[in-house]
């Protein structure tokens, strides 16, 4: 939720500043912008995506060594020129930019109008960006000080980094609840909300925390906290490769994160599936093995496809561990007075560990006691700092604003967790476990073969492009496929999607269904699979085109539907990790046949890191 990227050093700092956006877009991109010193300070901005700012800005003599850029996903006040950031203050002499919401904008804004500050956007930046500047004029302190001052007023997340035309060589950041890393070169830093655009510099980093200040030169790093007290920078070394957020040679991040998914998984069972000694190896799992397998509930928290992988993880753990589970929304489970209880285990779910609906559900049930166990993929991030202990899902950056790798991830680390505690609680008996281990072991290849041949996805995509919507139906362990399948489709397509329980779609969607609805079945070989079957007849009786997903070599659905994609058999359990490829191809296909940026849909942003 918006990309943040300031440079300061011996470097030009637009092109660095230019790059690390186009990394960043990811987070948001409806405007963005850059200032730097040039004798006094400049600011431009466009509304768009980064390449209109590049346009823009071609030709322009930008020459400055120290910089800051921004890409925004806007919350307060519309994509505009005028909205984008940074964000000068009236007495034009400190430019910032903002990622987060000052929730207390609105008391600050009228005491600055009533001094006689004028205000050119609409975003609550630019307020604080002035708050900052009011109480450096009239306490004539410095802007350290001052920024200081201002915070511990300010109500809400944000990381800021500010450029003051008094200390040329300086920038000024801070953080809560925000992610913000400094890279560390030789005779220069970098700022970013990310490592992304670091790595091609430097792989030292440092991670700032919530209420830690940054003073920063190129050849300097000062971190103090808001009571004006050092802190030492805990230098750390990125483990991140620069093909690992490079397109290498596909036509989309989407496209080559779907394809990466048997590495991926391979990935996340590495070192902890022990075939031959029958056995998972979880180290956070083994941390916390006592308040897991006694757990009176385990409640997971997430959102959107997080929540999905928490959907199939409640049916995962309910069936291997006898615990009961509940699934919560993040932002609902917040604001609802939660009951939790001693012995109860919290599950944070999260691709990014910065969303904040999730992060600020846990902290309350935190407060509450409860043991957090965080299921996240970015190492360091705000969620794992949070949690007591957890579990990686190692599936590498995602890039692409719709989930894909991540999910898969997400519900192999479900799984293995699940059989963890199942095989210490021994409520699964050891040829089921030993079973399992092997349908995990075999996953790699078998999603190797879903992508080998994806000529019937592509011509059901080609069919079906131009639909207005479409009904994604599954039960059981497929019923979170067929959510997940629908998400994408309305994320990458703008087509409407529903996912529904197959049977339940009979209590009202099936008024929807029409020769013009495509309606997809997640319809492998299961214990449901007959019910799943009479389902299809019912859709099929109303004469709904029909699509289905079928365990290779199953002939039942073949006088229902043409429109068939076949996956390799697995085990119930295991086979949703399976399911959702196809259905995330499918939305692809159409979007692209569509004509649509897949990689950053409309509205969205890959970091939802406002409640
Ligand atoms: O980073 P998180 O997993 O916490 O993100 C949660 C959702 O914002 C995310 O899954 C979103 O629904 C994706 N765009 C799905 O493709």
């Amino acid at each position: 939720m918006c990309g943040i990227l300031a440079y300061v050093g011996h470097r030009e700092a637009y092109p660095v500043i230019l790059k690390g956006l186009k990394r960043l877009e990811y987070r948001g991109y409806d405007s963005s912008g850059v200032a730097m010193i040039h004798d006094s300070i400049k600011v431009y901005k466009k509304k768009g995506k980064v390449a209109e700012l590049e346009e823009f800005l071609m030709g322009k003599e930008l020459k400055s060594t120290i910089g800051i850029g921004h890409t925004r996903w806007a919350t307060h006040g519309e994509p505009s020129d005028r909205n984008a950031h940074p964000h000068m203050s009236n007495s034009g002499r400190i430019a910032m930019i903002h990622n987060g919401i000052i929730e207390n904008y609105a008391s600050i804004k009228q005491d600055l109008l009533s001094k006689g500050y004028k205000f050119n956007s609409d975003t609550d930046t630019e307020i604080l960006v002035n708050f900052i500047d009011d109480i450096l004029i009239h306490n004539s302190c410095s802007l350290e000080e001052a920024v200081r001052v201002a915070l511990k007023r300010v109500v809400g997340a944000y990381v800021i980094v500010l450029l003051d035309e008094e200390n040329p060589d300086t920038l000024i950041a801070a953080r809560k609840g925000s992610p913000l890393v400094i890279g560390i070169g030789k005779g220069e830093h970098f700022l970013a909300s990310d490592a992304s655009p670091i790595i091609e510099y430097t792989k030292e980093v440092v991670y700032i925390n919530d209420y830690e200040l940054a003073i920063i030169k190129s050849d300097e790093l000062i971190l103090k906290n808001l009571g004006n007290e050092k802190i030492t920078p805990f230098v750390q070394q990125l483990d991140l490769e620069l093909s690992a957020i490079e397109k290498g040679g596909f036509d989309h991040f989407m496209l080559k994160e779907i394809y990466e998914q048997p590495k991926t998984i391979y990935d996340c069972l590495r070192g902890r599936l022990d075939i031959a000694h029958e056995d998972i190896i979880m180290g956070g799992v083994e941390s916390q093995i006592d308040k897991l397998k006694h757990a009176n509930r385990i409640i997971i928290i997430a959102c959107g496809t997080s929540w999905h992988a928490g959907l199939a993880a409640e049916y995962i753990i309910e069936e291997l561990c006898r615990i009961p589970v509940e699934v919560e929304y993040a932002s609902e489970f917040r604001y609802r007075n939660p009951i939790v209880n001693k012995g109860d285990v919290i599950f944070a779910i999260s691709q990014s560990g910065e969303t904040a609906d999730t992060l600020v559900a846990i902290e309350r049930a935190k407060e509450q006691g409860a043991l957090i166990f965080g299921v996240l993929n970015v190492v360091g991030s705000s969620i794992a700092r949070v949690s007591h202990a957890g579990a990686y899902t190692h599936a590498g950056p995602e890039i692409g604003v719709a989930s894909t790798k991540a999910f898969t991830a997400q519900l192999v680390v479900l799984t293995m967790i699940a059989l963890k505690i199942a095989k210490e609680k021994q409520s699964v008996s050891h040829d089921r476990f030993v079973e399992l281990l092997h349908e995990l072991n075999a996953l790699p290849e078998k999603v190797e073969k879903i992508l080998s041949d994806v000529s019937s996805i592509q011509s059901i995509a080609a069919k079906t492009a131009n639909a207005n919507s479409f009904l994604y139906l599954g039960r059981g362990y497929n019923f979170p496929v067929a959510l997940e399948g629908a998400l994408k489709l309305k994320e990458i397509s703008y087509i409407h999607a529903e996912g529904y329980p197959a049977a339940e779609m009979k209590h009202g969607p099936i008024a929807l269904v029409d020769e013009s609805l495509p309606v997809l079945f997640v319809a492998t070989r299961d214990a449901y699979h007959e019910k799943v079957v009479s389902n299809m007849q019912e859709i099929n009786a109303r004469k709904g085109k029909l699509i289905a997903v079928v365990t290779e070599g199953d002939k039942t659905l073949a006088a229902f539907t043409k429109d068939i994609i076949a996956v390799p058999a697995a085990d119930e359990i295991i086979a949703p990790i399976l399911n959702v490829i196809p259905l995330q191809l499918l939305s692809y296909y159409i979007g692209v046949s569509r004509g649509l940026d897949v990689d950053r849909p409309r509205n969205l942003a890959k970091s939802v890191t406002v409640e």
